[in-house]
């Protein structure tokens, strides 16, 4: 059940070129925040709808209530954001949008395959997929060696493959050259990152079963804009922020 809450800042780092930490204090219990869900957070003051902007759950920690948010500095909404002060309150609706179906799977070994800002919601899975025994391989794509983070996190949790566009750190490439070369034994894998980066995934792994989030295609977050449409394979569309962002990988067109 979606909720308003104060979140409190206790945290807020740089981690890597134009992209930030932030760990969230909240005041009721996060228990049921899942892989995948986002948090919708209202910016400064006026209109909330035009304010808020949905950022992806990197990591929970539900002994302490604490949630963990990584998102980059790309336009006014999340300038500001950074700029904020361990302390300050940040406004949020949470938990947002569709989790990775993990529950109802079963498999032994997950592949995980992240681009840039579609990394961060790919920890909290790999985590929770840990916990349950799951082997994780995870492949991460950034636009260069600046950019690269989380690195260690993911080492800490199974197999990572670093991709940089330009050769400056590990592979040189696309996530998808990666794969290619080193392919991965998995039985589902999970994705999320740019669209374009998704619908070379998707269609390199078309024989595989796969979950996709499309959170990059977000506008208000809250099914008022249409913005975040995508057409699906039974000829109708979905809402990005409300019936996703998380799609089994065949279900939307890209
Ligand atoms: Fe506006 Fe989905 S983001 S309707």
């Amino acid at each position: 059940m979606i909720r308003k809450d104060m979140l409190s800042i206790k945290k807020l780092e740089t981690i890597a070129k134009d992209t930030f930490l932030i760990v969230l204090a909240s005041n009721i219990s996060v228990d049921d925040v899942a892989p995948g869900q986002f948090i919708h957070i209202r910016i400064g003051q006026g209109n909330a709808h035009l304010l808020r902007r949905p950022i992806s759950i990197a990591d929970v920690d539900q002994a302490n209530q604490l949630l963990t948010i990584i998102f980059k500095s790309v336009g006014e909404g999340t300038t500001q954001l950074s700029k904020q002060k361990v302390g300050d309150q940040v406004d949020a609706l949470l938990p947002c949008g569709t989790a990775y179906p993990i529950a109802g799977l079963t498999m032994h070994s997950a592949l995980l395959i992240g681009g840039g800002i579609g990394v961060p919601p790919l920890y909290y899975l790999a985590k929770q997929l840990v916990a349950k025994g799951i082997k994780v391989t995870a492949i991460l794509g950034f636009q260069n060696k600046e950019h690269v983070f989380y690195e260690q996190e993911f080492q800490a949790l199974g197999d990572v493959y670093i991709a940089t566009n330009d050769g400056s750190y590990g592979y040189q490439g696309f996530v998808t050259d990666v794969y290619q070369q080193v392919q991965p034994d998995f039985d589902c894998y999970f994705s999320c990152g740019p669209t374009a980066m998704l619908k070379s995934v998707t269609s390199t792994l078309e024989d595989k079963q796969g979950y996709i989030s499309l959170e990059e295609r977000m506008g208000c977050g809250v099914g008022a804009c249409f913005a975040c449409v995508v057409p699906s394979h039974d000829g109708g569309y979905r809402k990005i922020c409300q019936q996703g962002p998380v799609f089994p990988a065949k279900e939307v067109a890209l």
